[in-house]
This record gives C-alpha cells, structure tokens and sequence, in this order.
C-alpha cells in the first residue's frame, strides 16, 4: 500500500482522503496515485546514490512506467530526468515543462521522425540501440550545427527479471548490441567518426522485477572492461554510464521489493571497483527506475457489479474494470492482491476470482484473493497498481480508460480526466 494509506475508522484513506468520497465523485474504475510515496522514494534513490557514489549522479524516471503531463510535472518537481522511448512521450515531457537536456530517449525500433523530431527538440541524450539507428543519427546529425550527444545500449549478455518478456539483457534480446560479435566495438567506431555525434556513455537495462545483484554486478563489469578496451583503442573515454532500472517491488503480502540502498550500493561499488581496475575515472552515473518509483504509489478502485457462483472452484466477483486498465494478469500472469474500501480488515471468507468485465476469459485480475463477503456496489481496491496499467491502458470492448487523482496531504487532484465516449469516436471520420 501507498506510504501514507492508512485505516481510519474501519475504512481505507491514503494521504488523508476518503477513497469512498473520491469514488462518488470521481467514479470508477479510479485510479489514485500518492504523492508521498512517490517523493519518499525518489528521495530514497538520491539520498542512497550520493552516500554511494557521490554527486556525479543523476536518476531519471523510465515514463513507461506511467506518464501523463501531472506524473511529468511531479517528478520534475522531485529533481528527476525523465526516460521516453517515442515521440509521444517526449511531447508529454514537452508539454509539461520538462527542461529537454534532463530527457533521454530510447528504442530498438524508433521511427526516423521520432528520432528527429528528439534531436530536434533538443533532447539530452539519445541511447543509440543499434547500427543502423547510429547510422541513421550519424548522416542526419552531420548537417547539424551542434552534436548530439548519444549513449550506446549494450547486450551484455547477461540477463535478469521476473518473466520471459521484462528479461532483456540477452545478446539475442532486440534490444542493444551485443558485445561479443564486434557490433559494440563498431558503434564506438562510427560513432567517434561522425561529426555530428558526441558519444559519451554506455547503457544496459537487463530487466525488470529485477533483485539479482550478481547479474547486475556482472553486467556492470563487462561494460566496464569493454570501455576500457574502447579507451586503449581509440583513446575514448567512458564519462557516463547507466545500468537502466528495473528494481523489484512487491506485490504481494510474501513477496520482497528489491531493496533500494543494496541496489545504490551494488551498482555504486561495482563501478568503483570497476573503474579502479581499469584506470578509469569514475563516469556520471545515471540510473531509470521506473515501476519502483511509482508502483507502489498507484490504487486502484473498482466497483464490485455482480457475483457468480462456482460448482467446484472459487466463485467469481465482477467489477467494474479489469484487463483494459491493467493488461499485467492477463498478459504476464502478474499477480495482485486487493481490499474492500470500506472493510479492509474484516475477516475474509473463501477465496474469490476478481472478474475483470472484459469480453476475454483470460481477464481475471486476481486469481485468488481472499475478501469479506462484498455487496455488489461496494468498492474494491488493488494496490501496487500504479506502474504499466494505465500507460498500457486500452479502450477495449469501447471502455473508456479510468481517471487519476494525485493525492497529496490531504489534496485530491484529478490529472488524468476519465476518457469519454466523445474520445472513443474523436478520431474516426
Ligand atoms: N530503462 C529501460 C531501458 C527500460 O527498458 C526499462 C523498462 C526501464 C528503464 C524501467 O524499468 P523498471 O524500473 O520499470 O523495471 N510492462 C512490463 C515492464 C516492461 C519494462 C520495460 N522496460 C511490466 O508491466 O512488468
């Protein structure tokens, strides 16, 4: 649960709010996002980055996470860079404000004009995937009147993560080049050619959910020996270095969030090591948390429509959302617990499947979760739901997407308006 939930007369509040209360007004499928918790962890990662490696460091949020123009705002307030991997999400950052030399942008499969349309606008640093994005940047950047500055994405070949599709540090994943086969070394070498491009790092992300401190260890190491092999043959030099993100929360009751001063320290000390090694002075170190920063900070609320009952099996409950504002069950087997608002302690009975309302048998949200008895119209509420749902919402079956409400002591504040049927038809002609 958020950090500042909190059972107040038998009933569910966060940050001091009344969720029944913004459900009336806001309706549901809603989802709330807790300013504190948010700010609490971002401060964690900074105040635990700088004991470990100094004030060489910068962290940017991966918005894939979840990005609207208040999300933008709110982190840029807490002194964070932001991650986009489109176009889209750059024109977010744009629209909120956010000072573009603070942006990166990433992507395997990055159109040319969203490549432009960054170089464009500016943006701090593009994390080149592959040759022929690097080529591509190269001849377009040549004819510009300052370089881009660009990082090259590494497939260490090393991988880690909870599930098959959040594991991308193989060196046959898509993404990045493998180091290995030469791909690695040319990059540095096309790269120090072009004219236009200013290559000053290395960057690796091998996954997400992610507690494996030896694979990142590892992975910190190969990148470091290849810069230094880099730095002995064309005389470059590595200034900054990202290890992505992808630290573990919990979801469940029984499960372990990945610790974020062990990670600081991991990833601090590794590089240290690293750097001493080699004789390498120690680069700016960035690092892209995305679901850890605001996964916990996410509820969210559904109405509980109706009930069915099961010969030989858990009975179903049906609510109000489901697989198209939280795609994470049906597509990853994700798992998820939940809580009536108005009866977060009462005693459960047997276990039940929370349906989701979707025209697919693959969307249950919960598996099984035990719950009190619930009426049909109370209101259910699902934690550690703030990371990849609504930024892989979908408007399936002609849903409109939920609203976000940030709550912030005592402040409910929509930031993300509720689709409506209007927005369903605004694009067809
Ligand atoms: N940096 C890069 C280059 C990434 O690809 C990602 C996530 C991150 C940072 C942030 O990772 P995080 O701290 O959020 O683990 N939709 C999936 C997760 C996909 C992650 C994609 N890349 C899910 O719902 O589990």
């Amino acid at each position: 649960w958020p950090i500042s939930a909190s059972v107040v007369h038998e009933r569910l509040q966060i940050a001091s709010c009344d969720l029944a209360a913004l459900a009336a007004e806001y309706g549901t499928p809603l989802y709330l996002l807790d300013a504190e918790t948010i700010r609490t962890i971002a401060m964690r990662y900074s105040a635990a980055l700088r004991h470990a490696y100094g004030s060489n460091v910068s962290i940017h949020y991966a918005s894939k996470a979840l990005l609207n123009v208040g999300v933008a705002r709110l982190v840029h307030s807490l002194g964070l860079g932001l991650d986009v991997v489109s176009g889209g999400e750059l024109a977010i950052a744009q629209r909120a404000g956010m000072p573009l030399d603070h942006v990166h942008l990433h992507g395997n499969g990055t159109p040319p004009a969203e490549l432009a349309q960054a170089v464009e606008a500016g943006i701090g640093r593009i994390v080149v995937d592959n040759l022929d994005q690097l080529k591509w940047l190269a001849d377009y950047c040549a004819k510009r009147p300052t370089p881009q500055t660009i990082l090259l994405r590494i497939a260490p070949d090393v991988t880690a993560g909870a599930h098959a599709h959040i594991r991308t540090g193989a060196a046959s994943a898509k993404f990045g080049m493998p180091l290995d086969d030469g791909t690695a070394a040319e990059a540095v070498r096309l790269a120090l050619q072009a004219p236009g491009l200013n290559l000053v790092g290395l960057h690796a992300h091998i996954g997400s959910q992610m507690r494996d401190w030896a694979a990142l260890r590892e992975m910190i190491g190969r990148l470091l020996a290849f810069a230094d092999q880099q730095r002995r043959e064309r005389s470059w030099l590595l200034t900054e270095f990202s290890p992505g993100g992808g630290l573990a929360v919990a979801y469940m009751p029984n499960e372990q969030a990945g610790d974020i001063e062990t990670y600081a320290n991991t990833i601090a000390n590794a590089v240290r090591l690293g750097c001493e090694r080699y004789q390498i002075p120690l680069p700016r170190l960035i690092i892209e948390p995305g679901r850890s920063l605001v996964a916990r900070a996410g509820v969210a609320l559904y109405s509980v429509t109706g009930h069915k009952t099961v010969v030989g099996g858990s009975d179903y409950l049906h609510i109000d959302g489901g697989m198209g504002d939280n795609l994470r069950p049906s597509l990853y087997n994700a798992q998820y617990t939940a809580a009536l608002v108005a009866r977060p302690c009462a005693p459960p009975i047997a276990p039940v499947q929370l349906a989701g309302r979707f025209c697919e048998s693959g969307d249950v949200l919960i598996r099984e979760v035990a719950l009190p008895a619930a009426e049909v119209g109370e209101l259910v509420a699902v934690p550690v739901a703030g990371a990849y749902t609504l930024s892989m919402a979908s408007a399936y079956n002609g849903v409109p997407r939920p609203a976000l409400v940030l709550l912030d002591r005592g402040q409910a504040m929509l930031i993300q308006r509720r689709e409506t049927y209007a927005d369903l038809m605004a694009r067809d002609i």
